[in-house]
């Protein structure tokens, strides 16, 4: 049997693993200025945890989570997604004990058994955030403008966000059943799947790719109670002050089960069919739900994967090492070696030690790897103690001493 990679699963090579750590090192900049620190879960979780989080009937629980049993009988599941073990960790720990008000982001794999295609993987990497304990509008504004600058440090443009509110506890019931029954009074138009998600998850429906867009021109509207209405108007108003370009888009509903009042999803037109690069909301009835105390929260999580796919098309190519250290015999292998040492200690991006090479293969190599000098030792230099330093692009030699190497490289 040959072994190779599972449908689906995919390595991620360099350059694109360059490209996937830089973009996560502007991420974490950005988490931090705006005062989030990093919260690490398990990738393995209770399947009972995403059934009543996530949602029983939503598309991720029923069709696409990787559940198992262990040796021990226990149900499990790798994580679909970030925010429920992030919700577990904050209740089981009493992060909410001192100050509910608690801000954390995370970088991980997520796992969905969904049909591969561009952009869609079984294993894919999310950066998200959640922010708990705080119930005003300005959470909402904070979440979604901290989205919209993380992908704008990493230098994506070609972005929009699509915000909307599904209401709450109050008055997504009266919508709900408004809904079914505008459902039910076309039912024989609808497509198999929106049949069925008539009674288990009536919203999705608008989102369906196929009915969606001639029902949400059709069916009602969605009337917000006071607070919901006055919730929306205040998120809007104060995104505006943070010059986040947004738009209220009704058929923003998201698959997941806990949201309540504010959602909102980013896409992109230069990606291709899977265009929805971040997605989230608030959540202000999971953490009470799941055991915890009633705290309010919101959060997202972005496709790192698809981002990076846009990033990659503009990606500066990534430079070698500043310095190749070459041996010409078995005679100065170590020295060589002691300085390659030197010049990483001094903090040179150094490479080298392919001494089972000859001079010239070493040279090619040191060309390949993209490296500017070649540090050159034979028998010569180690009578001078000095190298030679070859600029690899001009071909200029000069003469280096051994000592002097990593203070005029560092330079
Ligand atoms: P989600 O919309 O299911 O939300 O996923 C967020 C993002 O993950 C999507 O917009 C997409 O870019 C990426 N993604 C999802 N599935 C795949 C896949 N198969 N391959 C590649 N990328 C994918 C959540 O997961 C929520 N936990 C967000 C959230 C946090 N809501 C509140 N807090």
């Amino acid at each position: 049997m040959k072994i190779q990679s599972i449908r689906g699963f995919r390595d991620i090579l360099p350059p694109q693993s360059g490209i996937f750590a830089s973009f996560e090192a502007k991420a974490r900049e950005v988490f931090a200025r705006y005062g989030y620190s990093e919260i690490r879960v398990p990738t393995v979780e209770m399947k009972e945890l995403f059934v009543k989080s996530t949602g029983e009937t939503t598309d991720i629980v029923e069709k696409e989570m990787y559940a198992f049993e262990d040796a021990g009988g226990r149900h499990l599941a790798l994580r679909p997604e970030g925010t429920p073990g992030v919700v577990r960790a904050y209740i089981e720990n009493n992060l909410h004990a001192q100050d509910p008000r608690r801000k954390f982001f995370y970088v991980g794999s997520m796992f969905r058994a969904e049909r591969p295609q561009a952009g869609r993987y079984r294993e894919f990497e999310q950066i998200g955030m959640e922010y708990f304990g705080n119930a005003h509008p300005a959470a909402d504004a904070e979440s979604i403008a901290l989205l919209a600058s993380v992908l704008s440090a990493a230098g994506l443009t070609d972005f929009r966000a699509d915000i909307n509110s599904l209401g709450c506890a109050q008055c997504r019931p009266v919508y709900r059943q408004n809904l079914i029954a505008f459902l039910n009074s076309r039912k024989d138009a609808l497509c198999e799947n929106c049949k069925k998600r008539i009674e288990t998850n009536p919203m999705r429906a608008l989102d369906c790719k196929t009915d969606g867009p001639e029902l949400f021109r059709t069916a009602p509207a969605q009337e917000f109670c006071p607070g919901c209405a006055e919730h929306f108007a205040a998120v809007q108003s104060l995104l505006k002050e943070t010059g986040t370009p947004f738009e209220v888009n009704r058929a923003v509903v998201r698959g997941l089960d806990y949201y309540s009042r504010t959602v909102f999803e980013f896409r992109s037109s230069a990606i291709g069919a899977q265009d929805a690069i971040a997605g989230g909301g608030r959540y202000d009835a999971l953490v009470g739900s799941m055991g915890g105390p009633q705290v309010p929260a919101i959060g997202w999580a972005l496709g790192a994967d698809r981002v990076v796919s846009l990033l990659e098309k503009n990606a500066a190519p990534q430079s070698g090492p500043g310095v190749f250290v070459v041996s010409m015999e078995e005679a100065t292998h170590r020295t060589a070696f002691r300085l390659l040492a030197q010049l990483r200690a001094a903090g040179v991006c150094a490479d080298g030690g392919a001494f089972a090479q000859s001079m010239k293969a070493q040279l090619r190599a040191a060309d390949r790897c993209g490296a500017k000098f070649a540090v050159i030792i034979g028998g010569d230099e180690m009578q001078k103690r000095a190298a030679a330093l070859k600029n690899l692009q001009t071909g200029e030699q000069k003469e280096i001493p051994f000592d002097d190497l990593p203070s005029i490289l560092k330079k």
